[in-house]
């Protein structure tokens, strides 16, 4: 972890958050706009199977994302009290979250996107994530309950681009897979909570991450951890992203397992390892001479 950061001028501080705010963007345009997932969306050729498989791994993502993001406040609430205005953006964004469009927040929008799609409340609820979206999950509960507030700031940043690829999604649903505008309203709501922003005097989510790296950049107080650190968080969000698009295509392939059944660790087209291969005894002390200790 750097400790001791050199405060940057104004002009400095808004260059570097332009570089990643164009970072996030350009990474978001290469690996998830032009993912086959994506692309078979926008024109209607992504399956089924794996476009209620997006949606059924995603309602897991889209709850502990906002969760885990309430406890940033809690954990940095000491930057937050005295950057008031800071304070102002994260906690509107975070009741955002929370209360749009009603009790429960974003979360109630996904359910409807889900129940168009044929998933019940509770096939969402108790979904077997496959392992590709765990790991999409766990990485971003990780990166907020334990990274710095400018790795956070970054992963906000990813945010606003997200808004975009929402904005894609949206009018997919509704132009190709004959979704009502009401019930795709989890991702034409995100494009305009995380990318455009609500109206004049609200910042979009993205531009609330962009706010906190400035500030942080400004005040040299932009911590980067060993390993990791802000470009690094923009590239690794991104990838792991990309990951579960992946998992999604691999593991859904076809419109013929529309109809399969798929039971918690019974992923479809999951590749076993081959142990056999690898010769091993049967048990531990069973080599040479086949003796017991
Ligand atoms: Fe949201
Ligand atoms: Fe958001």
């Amino acid at each position: 972890m750097s400790t001791f950061i050199v405060p940057l001028s104004a002009d400095d501080a808004e260059k570097v958050v332009r570089e990643k705010t164009a970072l996030a963007k350009r990474l978001y345009e290469q690996r998830l706009f032009e993912h086959p997932f994506m692309l078979g969306l926008i024109e209607g050729r992504t399956p089924d199977n794996q476009l209620k498989a997006f949606i059924r791994n995603w309602y897991t993502f889209a709850l502990e994302v906002n969760t885990a993001t309430a406890t940033v406040y809690h954990r940095h609430v000491s930057f937050f009290k005295t950057h008031r205005e800071l304070e102002n953006m994260f906690m509107s964004t975070i009741a955002e979250e929370f209360t749009v469009p009603g009790p429960g927040g974003h979360i109630r929008m996904m359910q409807r996107v889900g129940e168009a799609a044929g998933l019940s409340a509770q096939e969402l609820i108790e979904a077997p994530l496959i392992p590709e979206a765990r790991a999409w999950v766990d990485f971003q509960v990780r990166l907020l309950t334990e990274g710095t507030l400018a790795e956070i700031a970054s992963d906000f940043i990813c945010e606003g681009e997200f808004g975009h690829f929402a904005g894609i999604f949206f009018e997919a649903l509704v132009s190709k897979y004959n979704f009502s505008p009401r019930s795709s309203e989890y991702f034409s709501e995100h494009f305009e909570s995380d990318a455009a922003g609500k109206g004049p005097n609200t910042s979009s989510h993205g531009e609330r991450g962009q706010a906190l790296l400035r500030t942080l950049l400004r005040e040299g107080l932009a911590s980067e951890r060993a390993g990791w650190g802000i470009t690094y968080t923009i590239d690794i969000t991104v990838a792991m992203f990309e990951l579960l698009l992946d998992g999604i295509v691999k593991r859904h392939s076809s419109r013929e397992e529309n109809s399969q059944e798929v039971t918690p660790h019974e992923w479809p087209n999951i590749v076993k390892p081959e142990y056999d291969r690898l010769n091993l005894p049967n048990s531990f002390g069973a080599g040479a001479g086949g003796q017991n200790p």
